[in-house]
């Protein structure tokens, strides 16, 4: 499985996420942050092409070193950037020190997305924001039945992607208030595509 894990899935997940249905989502989301930004999970940095205008520093957080080593060849902007291995789950980083959190498609890989977004809104400034575009929970039943049973499987494959987590009441249950959200499915098959878009805010 290591070699899966460590070779292959970086891969995977690189060609899976640069889809061009994507990049509309990445857009809006990385559009909407300003001042010092921690992207959690960053992946290979399929973000930062769109980096620019009020943000002042990326810090990009993710667990796999293959990924990251990845977002560090990939497009940079013109900006501080620093990369840092670890986990969402215990943010090494002081609380109250970024002006935004930015999440594209990761809360559905984090084992314990809960306990992420408590530090996630720990480490929010007083006014910060956390900016996401993730995939989850379908709203008919018909797809749900498909994404409880696919999950099992899709997460061992899939670097620990959950396709059910309903991702609006994950980031309520722990403390933010969602101020936008929109739902949305791209293109493909419908388990794996249906979208949550928005922003929150410490309550
Ligand atoms: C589907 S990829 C998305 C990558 C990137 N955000 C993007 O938009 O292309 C899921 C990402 O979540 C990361 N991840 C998994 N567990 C994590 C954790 N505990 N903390 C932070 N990131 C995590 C993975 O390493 C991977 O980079």
């Amino acid at each position: 499985m290591g070699f899966y894990r460590n070779r292959i899935l970086p891969r995977l997940i690189h060609c899976a996420m640069r889809q061009d249905d994507l990049k509309a989502y990445r857009g809006r989301v990385v559009a909407a942050a300003a001042g010092r930004v921690l992207e959690v999970g960053i992946g290979s940095g399929l973000n930062m092409p769109f980096y620019g205008g009020g943000v002042t520093e990326v810090i990009g957080l993710d667990p796999s070193a293959q990924l990251l080593a990845m977002a560090q060849r990939a497009i940079r902007p013109k900006l501080p950037i620093e990369f840092i291995e670890g986990s969402a789950e215990a943010i090494p980083l002081e609380t109250a020190s970024v002006d935004a959190v930015l999440t594209t498609w990761t809360l559905c890989s984090i084992p314990d997305a809960v306990r992420a977004l408590r530090e996630m809104r720990r480490v929010l400034k007083i006014g910060g924001v956390l900016l996401f575009a993730e995939h989850g929970r379908a709203p008919e039943m018909g797809v749900r039945w498909w994404q409880d049973r696919l999950t099992p499987i899709w997460k061992r494959l899939g670097g620990g992607c959950h396709l059910n987590r309903p991702i609006g009441d994950l980031i309520a249950s722990a403390g933010f208030r969602v101020e936008r959200l929109e739902n949305s499915y791209v293109r493909g098959p419908r388990p794996l595509t249906y979208m949550y878009e928005g922003s929150a805010r410490p309550r």
